[in-house]
């Protein structure tokens, strides 16, 4: 990696959920406070970058993504005051903040969208979200046939009669994209908090902001097969063309302030071609990889995932990022202690079933963390995730807070499982998640046994999780090849995948059922787990020098 590269281009980047990270002032959730009394643990793990879920004011109808005000802290988690504060001392630690940023819809708490209902029908208040008049002879029925990725209609009607769109909960209306005041108010927003040292932002729904102007009902669309290949399809609001434009302006906004500030998109795209589309020179700078995340555990589609991503995005002169978990999916672990794991499409929402091998899972995870610290370019962790936690997949229904779970009507569980605070000390809940005085417990129910997986009880355990990712992020630093750059395929058979990275370092990762011999080596480096003989075994990767 160059060394003048821009630090994105590389960088490792820790994902804290913050209601779920560490609490600081007992009310069983995590707050500022608790990350800024973590940041020694982020240090020495060994991140150059936080991404922090959305920490704004917001009723909490979906944990943040609902925001009611852009520039004020929510009281649950701090003050504004408090963040400034964070990302001073984060940057003491070498550490850069990216927050997250919620531009697809507010909260129906926002004042623009009080101000729209106080207004009634026809009023320029409601030019800022998507209103219209529903169907039928009485207008009894929504506009189009749109859904909300939570479950039931994308539509919700007023007592007035008018409805409004809402691509997720009925708490977050759409804002209308072709209205001025939205795009110079979150120009104004961005501008608010990169001024206060954030680093840059993570793009919540970076692909959901251009509705197609006449709304027109949903295409029908087969998913991709073996025969039918991944193309994409035009869709009245996903991944419009015209999204590019309000993501040139952002760019010109970042670049008024000075360092290397930077946006990542979550945009979930049908092809690798169109999700270059979000990189190029004058758009964002990096956008989430998600194919990497929803490959299956076999070595074919794998390749076939890194080969695409690097090609597309190199093509823009674009990094690639990598992503095995976040606070949306079930975690990797669990993923993969399936026998059976298959890859997955951007409209799906994966639940693998079947018994879980939890042993499994985490070699495999274990395996996966070398693989994606080793590719070239940036990669996220999501918190927990270094700590090898699995998806509680076993919390009981009453403690489901997910809308998915209200919105399914009680059939998708949702992403709770994901997002259980996670396991700092000790031998019983909250498991250092909050203080000893704590006034409340945890906002979600930890699972009994979940001191093993303590970031205590891992820590100097050379054959724990935590002390694998500290030491893949530290060789990853002193490690020229690693980073941004590029990759030589190694010849293999079936089933095993190696590269090179140029200067003397190769990476192999085993997903055959048979011990792999390593090839030519000076020295092994790390590897997932013990090597015998010098034979890989199964769901296990090494990391050494040529
Ligand atoms: C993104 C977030 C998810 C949230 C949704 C609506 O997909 O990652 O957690 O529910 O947007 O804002």
């Amino acid at each position: 990696m160059s060394p003048t590269a821009p630090w994105w281009r590389s960088a490792v980047i820790y994902q804290v959920y913050i209601r779920s990270f560490a609490d600081g002032n007992g009310d069983g959730i995590g707050d500022i406070a608790g990350i800024r009394s973590r940041l020694p643990y982020l240090k020495s793990l060994g991140v150059d970058a936080l991404w922090i879920n959305p920490w704004y004011k917001s009723p909490q109808a979906d944990h943040g993504y609902d925001v009611a005000d852009y520039r004020q802290i929510d009281p649950l988690f701090g003050t504004v005051t408090e963040a400034e504060q964070l990302i001073e001392e984060a940057h003491r630690y070498g550490i850069r903040v990216i927050p997250d940023i919620v531009p697809n819809h507010t909260s129906d708490q926002h004042a623009w969208f009080q101000a729209a209902l106080a207004a009634g029908p026809g009023s320029p208040e409601r030019e800022r979200y998507i209103f219209r008049s529903g169907r039928g002879s009485d207008g009894s029925e929504p506009p189009n046939d749109w859904v909300s990725a939570f479950g039931g209609p994308a539509w919700t009607r007023l007592p007035d009669g008018e409805w409004y769109l809402h691509l997720f909960a009925p708490q977050q209306p759409d804002l209308n994209w072709e209205h001025p005041d939205v795009r110079a108010e979150f120009e104004s927003v961005l501008r608010f908090w990169f001024s206060r040292g954030v680093d840059g932002f993570r793009i919540d729904v970076a692909h959901g902001l251009i509705k197609h102007p006449e709304l027109p009902d949903l295409p029908t669309r087969g998913e991709p097969t073996d025969q039918r290949p991944r193309q994409h399809l035009d869709h009245p609001h996903w991944d419009r063309d015209e999204v590019h434009d309000i993501f040139r302006t952002w760019r010109r906004v970042a670049d008024e302030f000075p360092g290397d500030r930077c946006f990542v998109a979550e945009a979930w795209a049908d092809t690798p071609e169109r999700l270059a589309a979000y990189v190029r020179k004058d758009g964002l700078h990096t956008a989430f990889n998600f194919d990497f995340l929803m490959s299956g555990w076999d070595a074919k589609d794998l390749r076939t995932v890194i080969d695409d991503s690097l090609a597309m995005l190199g093509a823009v002169g674009a990094p690639a990022t990598w992503v095995l978990s976040n606070h949306d999916v079930m975690r990797h672990v669990s993923r993969y202690g399936r026998t059976t794991v298959r890859r997955w499409t951007v409209n799906e929402r994966y639940e693998p079933q079947g018994p879980l091998d939890l042993e499994l899972g985490t070699r495999r995870a274990r395996a996966a963390a070398l693989l994606m610290l080793a590719l070239p370019g940036g990669a996220y962790i999501y918190q927990g995730e270094e700590l090898g936690l699995p998806e509680v997949e076993d919390l009981p229904e009453s403690a489901l807070q997910d809308p998915v779970w209200e919105r399914s009507g009680h059939t998708t569980r949702g992403r709770d499982g994901c997002r259980v605070p996670i396991s700092w000390s000790g031998e019983s809940a909250p498991f250092g998640f909050s203080p000893d005085n704590a006034s409340a417990e945890p906002w979600l129910p930890q699972p009994a046994d979940w001191g093993r997986h303590s970031a205590e009880r891992q820590t100097g355990d050379e054959a724990s999780m935590l002390e694998l990712y500290r030491t893949a992020l530290r060789l990853r630093r002193e490690h020229p090849s690693l980073g941004d750059g590029a990759l030589t395929w190694l010849d293999t058979p079936t089933g095993v995948l190696a590269f090179l990275r140029d200067p003397g370092f190769a990476c192999v990762i085993n997903l055959s059922t048979e011990p792999y011999r390593l090839p030519d080596h000076t020295t092994v480096l790390l590897t997932s787990g013990p090597i015998e003989d010098g034979l890989l075994a199964p769901d296990q990767a090494a990391w050494l020098v040529t």
